[in-house]
């Protein structure tokens, strides 16, 4: 007898992008990511407006994704979504959506935590995908984490450090801002620092024992370093821009690696993957090169539009939960706390 063709729907909208996408057999069909602009007026996120932006977007984005996956609503198997974290108002708008449909089509209710999630976006089935071996180490980077996690299979998952402040992407974001780029100044600052030298000015990195790390000092660093160049020329970051971006590119991407080496060396894992929106950066993946060629390292990098926030990682997640059986009853709800 001929199996059924499994279709899973994946929503995402846990900051905000609000994002769906299609998956069957570890293939995604489509992949639909709004982003929300709205926010570059206020130099951030500001929850309640991408709330509204979710509410705005979500049937639109869902009903384009099935529309390019060629498929009806009534052929999906399943529908997972993000329950956390994130911000809870942005959350509860696909928690509900999901929810309402997963009743209404009478199919599973699959929950996804986004920080498994960007992990387990490395097991799409895409060319520019190449699935990593268990067990591994995974660095999240984005806007919102930074965190070491090691992987010993799609669920069994140990956070081996992270954060105690801002997240690498909030480095990269909130000292940008300092310097006057637009939000999300992290994809601006690596373009400028192309063209700087990344050894003219010094940073402090802070001395976080462990696996953890601290971008707050980082940050404070980096504002009184500024005005204090801006008291003697005021065209100070004008003139010497590309420098400063690529300076502060270095010493952040400095803390990062240094803490991903102590991790494996202490585990003795060398298959080491990264994820999130700050693994776009070029020097992120030429530093993981380098190192990958030093330490002996097999390193996945994931494809571009699957870092940054999307929900064909929430949809591979929900297809690995969907073959386990790991369904969510309509009890579930948003966790904007919640952990790996
Ligand atoms: O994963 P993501 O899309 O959303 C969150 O979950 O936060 O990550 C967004 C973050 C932003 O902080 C943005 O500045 C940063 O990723 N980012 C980059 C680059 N591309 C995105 N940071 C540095 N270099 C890049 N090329
Ligand atoms: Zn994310």
């Amino acid at each position: 007898m001929e199996t059924k063709r499994t279709y899973i729907l994946g929503i995402e909208s846990s900051c905000d992008d609000t994002a769906a996408a299609v998956i069957s057999d570890s293939i995604i069909l489509s992949n639909v990511v709004a982003s929300q602009s709205i926010h570059e007026l206020y130099g951030g996120v500001v929850p309640e407006l991408a709330s509204r932006e979710h509410q705005k977007l979500i049937l639109p984005v869902v009903e384009k994704v099935l529309k390019e996956a060629g498929i009806s609503v009534n052929d999906l198997s399943a529908v997972a979504f993000t329950n956390g974290p994130g911000l809870v108002g942005s959350l509860m708008v696909g928690t509900s959506f999901a929810k309402s449909m997963s009743l209404a089509l009478d199919i599973p209710l699959i929950s996804v935590n986004h920080m498994q999630a960007h992990i387990l976006a490395h097991f799409i089935d895409d060319p520019e995908n190449d699935n990593p071996d268990f067990p591994f180490l995974a660095l999240t980077i984005s806007g919102g984490h930074t965190q070491i996690v090691k992987v010993n299979s799609a669920f069994d998952m140990q956070v081996l450090g992270e954060t105690l402040d801002d997240a690498a992407g909030e480095a990269f974001d909130k000292s940008g801002k300092v310097i006057g780029l637009k939000y999300p100044a992290g994809p601006q600052i690596d373009k400028l620092s192309k063209n700087g030298d990344p050894n003219k000015y010094t940073f402090t990195k802070p001395k976080v024992d462990g696996l953890n790390f601290s971008f707050s000092g980082l940050k404070t660093n980096f504002l009184n370093f500024i005005n204090k160049e801006n008291r003697i020329n005021e065209n100070f970051i004008n003139d010497n821009l590309n420098s400063i971006c690529a300076s502060l590119q270095k010493v952040i991407v400095e803390i990062l690696m240094d803490k991903l080496v102590l991790a494996s060396k202490q585990t003795n894992i060398k298959t080491i993957v990264i994820c999130g929106g700050v693994s776009a950066n070029s020097k992120v993946r030429s530093e993981l090169k380098i190192n990958s060629e030093k330490y002996g390292w097999k390193i996945h990098i994931p494809k571009l539009s699957y870092t940054t926030d999307n929900a064909a990682m929430i949809a591979i997640t929900g297809q690995l939960k969907f073959e386990s059986e790991l369904f969510s009853d309509l009890e579930t709800s948003a966790n904007p706390r919640l952990k790996i």
